[in-house]
């Protein structure tokens, strides 16, 4: 953890360490106290290779502690080419990481499962150094990723599939003591089917699958899209009831809306709540990522729930509120085009609540050149039931993704937006729906930004706009001596 690159698109209120390449959220646990971050890590570059887990811990979700690497590829091991994802459970005394074993001499799509055991609060964990489940079941053309929950006095693993007859698939174990595992057969599995009523797809093989259990066998399974060919990435849950071995849920639908949020994984809370915690990845060309020596960058911790009606509710965790620093807008009233009405500046990082009663199509503007050439909309179509957010002029750097994303919002009824801005990422929640929208951008000026309501001349939108500067994660320095493996 050595000296930190300038980028200026580094986030600061995301947990990511201070260079390379990172991708899934793997291992989250809360054990002795902490709550235990690793994530898909390459030590020696800002590219996808050489995946170990690197570590971090935390009381509190806001004072972070990086812990030496956790999971490294034993050379000659079952682990040789890279430790992909998975989870841990606690058991008490120890950590056991559940993770997807790579060796470039398999199948590329072929990730058998194992693990290791940390005794010491997760500083040093002991690889099992054998394939804990060595035989895939038959006809499995992709197969990695296991997701471990304790279910009554057992435990359940799922594992994320492509089978040969085009079904994605998580494929269900069992086990009395985490160390014999019995086959189940799939938990669920799905031919390719649109999610959400958008032109994503439940994808050709599932990643990263997990369960959040709630109350009476109800449940939802949350899995990672995944094609061979580049067609989009989504992440998608299916919402149902276990039976038996096996569960029955309705059409699949979108976790995040937005084009930078994949490979999520989940979190029991002490206190009973369910965190989750997903890859946003670049939106920059790679030679630029590689060039400011960082990639990738874990989203916050959001508060997910299941809920009465069969939703699926997100909002930042309730912690993050502590980083809220000064106050810089607090702006109401009305606009009514053609003229936008400057609300105030903000800074590269930013909390901020909305209130919007739009008529028609309207909604806030985050202008980050002076002359406003450069800049991100967020906009309200009533009409349409909509919220757009519009990224097609968020950089003048043509190195960078645009796009324009929807997510579903009820007209007719004031809206409430939470945006949580940090230097390259926006996450948009829709607090009345519980609904998320993530994507990274790279604007080219440093500010102040400044913030407008727009509207179209005649449709006026009524606006309550506050903002606080969103101050930085603190990262303590390790209590543990961290060596940086050599290459
Ligand atoms: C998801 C994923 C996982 C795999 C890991 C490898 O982003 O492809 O399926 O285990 O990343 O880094």
């Amino acid at each position: 953890m050595s000296t930190t690159p300038s980028d200026p698109h580094r986030p600061v209120a995301h947990l990511r360490p201070p260079r390379n390449w990172i991708n899934d959220p793997n291992g989250l646990v809360f054990h002795d106290g902490h709550y235990h971050v690793c994530y898909q890590y390459n030590p020696y570059g800002a590219t996808h290779a050489n995946l170990h887990w690197g570590h971090f811990r935390s009381p509190d979700l806001l004072t972070w502690e990086p812990l030496p690497i956790a999971l490294s590829p034993t050379p000659g091991g079952v682990d040789a080419d890279g430790c992909f994802s998975g989870n841990a459970v606690s058991d008490g005394d120890r950590i056991v990481a559940f993770y997807s074993a790579h060796r470039e001499d398999r199948s590329f799509q072929h990730q058998p499962v194992t693990c290791a055991v940390s005794r010491d609060g997760g500083r040093t964990f002991s690889p099992r150094g054998e394939l804990l489940i060595p035989e895939l079941p038959e006809g499995c053309t992709m197969y990695r990723d296991p997701y471990v929950w304790q279910d009554g006095d057992g435990w359940c693993m799922l594992i994320g599939a492509a089978l040969a007859d085009g079904r994605g698939a998580a494929l269900l174990y069992d086990s009395p003591d985490l160390e014999t595992w019995t086959y189940r057969g799939p938990f669920d599995a799905r031919e390719k089917e649109c999610v959400g009523g958008t032109d994503l797809h439940t994808g050709q093989g599932w990643e990263c699958p997990q369960y959040l259990p709630a109350a009476s066998g109800r449940g939802a399974l949350i899995f990672s899209a995944w094609n061979e060919d580049d067609t989009p990435r989504c992440v998608a849950a299916l919402i149902g009831e276990e039976r038996g071995d096996a569960f029955e849920a309705g059409p699949p639908v979108l976790v995040d809306h937005g084009p930078d949020c994949y490979a999520p994984a989940l979190l029991r809370a002490p206190d009973g709540r369910w965190l989750l915690w997903g890859w946003s990845w670049e939106a920059r060309d790679e030679a630029w990522a590689v060039a400011a020596g960082s990639a990738g960058v874990l989203t916050l911790p959001r508060e997910i729930s299941l809920e009465d009606d069969g939703s699926l509710r997100q909002q930042p965790a309730a912690e993050l509120l502590t980083l809220r620093g000064a106050h810089t807008v607090h702006a109401t009233g009305e606009v009514r085009g053609p003229q936008p009405v400057e609300l105030g500046t903000v800074g590269r990082a930013f909390d901020l609540t909305a209130r919007l009663e739009p008529t028609a199509n309207a909604g806030l503007r985050l202008l980050t050149t002076p002359d406003g050439a450069e800049h991100l909309d967020i906009r309200l179509d009533p009409h349409a039931g909509e919220l757009v957010v519009d990224r097609e002029h968020a950089s003048l750097d043509t190195r960078t993704h645009g796009g324009i994303y929807r997510m579903p919002c009820p007209g007719g009824r004031p809206v409430d937006l939470r945006v949580v801005v940090d230097h390259s990422i926006a996450e948009i929640f829709l607090t009345s729906t519980g609904q998320a929208l993530t994507l990274r951008f790279y604007p080219t000026a440093d500010g102040p930004w400044r913030l407008q309501a727009r509207s179209a001349p005649g449709a006026p939108l009524r606006y309550a706009v506050d903002s606080w500067e969103l101050l930085p994660l603190v990262i303590k320095e390790p209590s543990v001596r961290i060596e940086e493996p050599e290459e």
